[in-house]
């Protein structure tokens, strides 16, 4: 297959591409560069620097196709951010994905895999089904329903087969080659291992009065590859499906203080804490039910288990102890 990813250069982008070039695919990835780096790019991927909202830079990168597919991961993501920015996230997450899948459709490509996210729902205490109800707490999570019902219509209108993977939280590397760099880093695990490196000195507890047992924030936590190779999978999927939507998460939750706990116990550092005020927009537990992901797209996550999970991190930033900057 010919694959467009939008957004390669990113921590998931990155490693799916990796891995769509392991399965002898051909990629192009078009990233701004704006949150991705270009090290992160597999030498193996043909590279365009684009952004999403750029309509005649997006035709020219597609006019080299035809492609058979786009992954779509070219997003902002940071949840608490997008309380304090909601149009900076309106204009990337909804403008810039309108303009991809139009381009999508304009270059004739009859498949997308979308990024969404397990903040479209109602945090609830016990694993979320895809038809549990929606509702983000946050603009980010809003910005991903959005999407979600515009390739309703899109699928209606022009045919376009998608896949909407709801990912829950995203952790891990692959050492020694990818792993998460964040600028502003906000995403737990690799904060707590700053920690550990001696570059923070203490991780902040958002809020612990929440109704969970310790009363910090549950959280489902899914390692990079298992994400990544959903994607894989989904593109075979819809040739069967026209629509898939499908949760990818452990169906485990942790809380921020088993998380802490665990990150203790890999490093080995005894990772100061403190307990601050809530975080706007987070909800008190997000947990995947992902039944239909291994029922339709024969999702088997492989590393779930969150100290494996949380010990590759720690391994990729140990080696990148200041991301991809020094490289
Ligand atoms: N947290 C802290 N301190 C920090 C950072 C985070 O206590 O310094 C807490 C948050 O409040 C939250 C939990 O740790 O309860 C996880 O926070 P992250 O920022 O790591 O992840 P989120 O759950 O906010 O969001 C992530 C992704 C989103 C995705 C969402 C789905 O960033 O893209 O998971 O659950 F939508």
């Amino acid at each position: 297959m010919k694959v467009f990813v939008a957004g390669g250069a990113g921590y998931i982008g990155s490693i799916v591409t990796q891995q769509l070039l392991d399965a002898g695919h051909q990629v192009t990835v078009y990233d701004s560069l704006i949150k991705g780096h270009r090290q992160a790019v597999p030498a193996a991927a043909k590279f365009v620097l684009g952004d999403i909202l750029d309509r005649a830079t997006l035709d020219l990168a597609l006019d080299d196709g035809p492609y058979d597919a786009i992954i779509h991961f070219a997003a902002f993501i940071e949840a608490g951010l997008s309380m304090q920015q909601p149009g900076v996230f309106f204009r990337n997450n909804v403008a810039g994905s309108l303009s991809l899948i139009d381009a999508a459709v304009a270059h004739g490509v009859r498949k997308l895999v979308f990024s969404s996210s397990a903040g479209v729902y109602v945090s609830k205490d016990s694993p979320l089904v895809e038809d549990d109800p929606i509702g983000p707490a946050n603009v980010y999570g809003h910005t991903k329903r959005m999407i979600e019902e515009a390739l309703m219509w899109y699928n209606r209108i022009h045919g376009l087969r998608f896949a909407a993977l709801r990912y829950f939280n995203a952790a891990g590397a692959t050492p020694p080659t990818r792993g998460e760099a964040h600028d502003p880093e906000t995403h737990l695990i690799p904060l707590v291992l700053q920690v550990a490196l001696g570059q923070r000195s203490r991780v902040f507890i958002f809020g612990d009065d929440y109704p969970t047992p310790d009363g910090t924030c549950i959280r489902d936590y899914v390692h990079v590859l298992d994400l990544s190779q959903a994607h894989i999978l989904a593109l075979g999927a819809l040739d069967e499906h026209p629509v898939l939507i499908c949760n990818l998460g452990n169906g485990a939750g942790y809380s921020v203080k088993e998380v802490i706990d665990t990150a203790r116990q890999i490093t080995g550092h005894s990772i100061p804490a403190k307990v601050v005020e809530r975080r706007r927009g987070d909800g008190p537990i997000l947990v995947a039910d992902a039944s239909r992901a291994r029922a339709l797209l024969g999702w088997e996550p492989q590393i779930p288990d969150l100290r494996d999970i949380v010990a590759s991190a720690w391994a990729w930033h140990q080696s990148h102890p200041h991301g991809y900057d020094a490289e």
